[in-house]
């Protein structure tokens, strides 16, 4: 099993500094998801560590092996890593079969005993193994990229948006089975993704990539519960910022008083919280009065029916805990806090509401 070490690693197109001082630890063994908008580096990053492109600067550094400093490099195919890029790629006059063989040599014991082993291993019938590329579907050719770098038996994987082509159901069941083969293999793995829930249930660290540079790394549920700014915050799913007042582990805001992750922080913050963290119950009109200790109280707008999540519009009663925040009249008088609720209990539009807060709001550094 084989870590995986970037050190400062640069990389300008002419005037564009695609990546701007990356630096990255992948431990042996372990699976790592770069998300990011699209343009921010992420291929660049993963060719320079398949060895496509050199960087200009920096160090790549694979189980104890530099195969990149600065513009001397390994040559890709030296370096034992496997590739499965974002299009796909396979050679389109070739069979599926010579696709899977492409990089075992003719004369490789078993070869062909070998190849259909690995249609095995991605869940493609070895029916097709006489086709063409046209001849599959886009989901089914990229299991036939993975096929092709699978054979080589790599060090080191990366997987640049491998299962994009593949519908909601089969997408969740390929990424399990491929990431119980590549673990079962032992096969250090990157994974590119625009896929926040992806990347947060596929790796054992997510790394956040913006404009050339990786703002922030850590363990999936740290990322989504404590992200560095509002920006991450929001790549990685739905999120309710709020400005608040904090005191002693404590914030008040909008939402009423609440506890937050950070004891020390004292005066104006911004503070985040996610959908799953506020319950809503409908309550008599006359019970509802601004904030209480708890939580605080509201009239829904709109719902919106999704089937397993239903999204209420509420607009928040102004209450006294909501006054003493900066800007929480203008939440107030703009924008309604969007909560989720189950099917079974959607309350209708008019209906007032108590929402609470479940767990601690995450305060942002800056
Ligand atoms: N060979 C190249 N020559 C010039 N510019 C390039 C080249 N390859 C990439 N770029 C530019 O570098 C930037 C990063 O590209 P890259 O392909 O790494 O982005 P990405 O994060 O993978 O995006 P996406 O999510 O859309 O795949 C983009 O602005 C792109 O236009
Ligand atoms: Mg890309």
């Amino acid at each position: 099993m084989t870590s995986l070490d970037l050190h400062a690693v640069h990389k300008h197109y002419g005037p564009v500094h695609v990546l701007d001082g990356i630096g990255l630890s992948v431990a042996a063994g372990s699976r790592t998801a770069i998300v990011g908008p699209s343009g921010s580096g992420k291929t660049t990053l993963l060719r320079i560590i398949a060895g496509f492109e050199a960087p200009d600067a920096g160090r790549v550094t694979l189980g104890g092996q530099l195969l990149a400093d600065g513009p001397s490099a390994v040559p890709a195919h030296k370096r034992g890593i496997g590739f499965v890029p974002q299009e796909g790629a396979l050679f389109p006059h070739l069979t599926i079969a010579d696709n899977v063989g492409f990089g075992l040599a003719r004369n490789t014991p078993q070869r062909a005993e070998r190849i259909a082993e690995l249609m095995d291993m991605v869940a493609l019938s070895r029916a097709m193994l006489a086709r063409r590329p046209h001849e599959l579907s886009g989901g089914q050719q990229q299991r036939v990229a993975l096929a092709r770098a699978l054979a080589q038996r790599p060090r080191l994987m990366l997987l640049d948006e491998p299962f994009s082509a593949l519908d909601t159901g089969l997408r969740a069941s390929t990424r399990k089975a491929v990431a119980t083969l590549l673990g079962n293999a032992g096969i250090t793995t990157i994974l590119v993704t625009h896929d926040q829930s992806e990347a947060l249930s596929f790796a054992d660290q997510v790394a956040v990539m913006r404009e050339g540079r990786l703002v922030q790394a850590g363990p999936p549920a740290e990322l989504y519960l404590r992200p560095s700014d509002v920006t991450t915050a929001s790549f990685l799913g739905e999120s309710i910022v709020l400005p608040a007042q904090l005191a002693g582990g404590w914030a008040d805001c909008a939402l009423g008083r609440i506890a937050v992750n950070d004891r020390q922080r004292g005066g104006a913050a911004q503070i985040m919280l996610r959908p799953e963290q506020l319950q809503v119950v409908q309550v008599p009109a006359s019970s509802a009065h601004g904030t209480d200790a708890s939580g605080c109280y509201g009239a829904v707008t709109d719902t919106d029916f999704g089937g397993s999540v239903c999204v209420l519009s509420v607009r928040l009663l102004r209450g006294s805990a909501a006054a003493v925040v900066a800007g929480a009249d203008d939440l107030a008088e703009a924008a309604p806090l969007l909560v989720r609720t189950s099917a079974l209990q959607v309350p209708p539009v008019g209906a007032m509401v108590r929402i609470s807060v479940a767990g601690d709001a995450h305060v942002f550094s800056a």
